[in-house]
C-alpha cells in the first residue's frame, strides 16, 4: 500500500533528525504502512484495547444528538478517514450535505474506500484528499452549495499530537471550517493506570508487533539494517504529561545503518515511538478554547473516552 510520502526526501531527513537527538525518536506516521495498518485493526479488536469498541458505543448510542448539529448544505470533513467505518454511522442519517470530504494519508486505501462510498451512498458527493495532514493542507473548493463546514476526527489521533502540536492542528481546523463551523473529536480520558498500560502492553503481543514494525519498514524503506530481535516494545505512562509513551529499547549495545549513516544504541537506550495523550474534559477545554467552544459532549458509562462537539470561536 504506497502511503503518499513514501521514500520522500523531506520523511528521509526527518528521521535521520529524529535518530540524532538526545531521546531518539521516530516519526509515528510510519506505522501504518499496509502491515502495520493490518496491525492496527487487530490492536482495534483488542480486548485490552477498549478505545475503538468504547467510541463507537458512544456514537451508536447519541447518534440522534450527534447528527443534530449538522444542518442543511454541511460540507464534511474528515482526516485519517481509513475506512470511514464511523463516519457510516454520521452518513446513515445525514441526506442533506453538500459533499464528504474524506483525507487519509495511505493513497490507495482512500481513493479504494471512497468508491465503495459512492455506491453505498449515490447522492453524496465524495472527494477524496490524499494528504499528509500533519503538514498544511488545501481543502479543494467543493461545486456545491457550503454553508457550514464540519470536521470530524474520531479515534483519539489528536492524542498521538505533542500539545503544541494538537494546538496547530486545531488552529487549522478552525480556520478551514471558519465562521459557524464546528468539530467533532473522539478523545481517550485519563483514567487508572492498569487499564491504560494493559491497553498498549495486550497480553498477545500485537502492540509489540506494532511497534517493532516501524524498525521492519525502515529496514525495507529506508536501507536501515535494525536487527529486529535486538530490540523491545514497551509501553509506560507518563503521569506528568498524561500520556502513554511507547518505546522500542535496544537489548545491548548496537550500531545500525540508515543509508550512509550509522547510529549507536547502548543498551536499554529507547527509541521513543509514540504519545498518547490521555485528556480530563478540562484538559481538552484549555487545549482546545483558543479556537474552539465545547458545545456539547457525549461519554460512556464508565468515563473512558469522550466525543464532543465543538463550535468555532469567533475572532
Ligand atoms: C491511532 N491512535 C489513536 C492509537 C492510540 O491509541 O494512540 C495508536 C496506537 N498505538 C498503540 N496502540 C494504538
Amino acid at each position: 500500500m504506497e502511503t503518499i510520502f513514501e521514500n520522500n526526501e523531506t520523511l528521509v531527513i526527518e528521521i535521520l533528525e529524529d535518530l540524532s537527538a538526545k531521546q531518539k525518536h521516530l516519526p509515528s506516521k510510519l506505522f501504518y504502512d499496509e502491515y502495520g495498518s493490518h496491525l492496527f485493526d487487530q490492536i482495534c479488536d483488542l480486548d485490552e484495547y477498549y478505545l475503538t469498541r468504547t467510541e463507537l458505543s458512544i456514537l451508536n448510542n447519541n447518534i440522534d444528538e450527534i447528527v443534530n448539529v449538522f444542518r442543511p448544505n454541511t460540507l464534511l470533513i474528515e482526516f485519517g478517514s481509513g475506512s470511514s467505518v464511523k463516519t457510516k454511522l454520521l452518513l446513515d442519517r445525514l441526506n442533506n450535505l453538500s459533499g464528504y470530504i474524506p483525507i487519509d494519508i495511505s493513497e490507495e486505501y482512500l481513493y479504494k474506500s471512497s468508491e465503495k462510498l459512492k455506491e453505498s451512498y449515490s447522492n453524496l458527493a465524495v472527494y477524496p484528499l490524499a494528504a499528509d495532514y500533519t503538514k498544511p493542507i488545501d481543502i479543494p473548493i467543493i461545486k456545491d452549495r457550503v454553508e457550514r463546514k464540519i470536521t470530524f476526527f474520531p479515534g483519539s489521533t489528536i492524542g498521538n499530537f505533542t500539545k503544541s502540536e494538537a494546538k496547530d492542528f486545531l488552529k487549522i481546523i478552525a480556520a478551514e471550517c471558519g465562521k459557524g463551523g464546528g468539530l467533532i473529536i473522539g478523545f481517550d480520558l485519563v483514567k487508572d493506570r492498569e487499564v491504560l498500560l494493559a491497553a498498549y502492553n495486550d497480553a498477545e503481543g500485537i502492540t509489540a508487533k506494532f511497534n517493532l514494525n516501524l524498525l521492519r519498514r525502515l529496514n525495507r524503506e529506508f536501507g536501515a539494517d535494525f536487527d529486529l530481535s535486538a530490540f523491545e516494545h514497551i509501553a509506560v505512562f507518563n503521569e506528568e504529561d498524561s500520556r502513554i509513551e511507547m518505546h522500542l529499547t535496544s537489548l545491548k549495545d548496537q550500531s545500525v545503518r540508515i543509508g550512509e549513516r550509522e547510529f549507536t544504541f547502548l543498551q536499554g537506550e529507547t527509541i521513543l515511538t509514540e504519545y498518547s495523550h490521555k485528556y480530563t474534559l478540562g484538559g481538552f477545554k484549555e487545549l482546545s478554547e483558543d479556537y474552539f467552544t465545547i458545545e456539547k459532549y457525549w461519554t460512556d458509562e464508565n468515563n473512558y473516552f469522550c466525543i464532543a462537539y465543538l463550535s468555532v470561536k469567533l475572532k
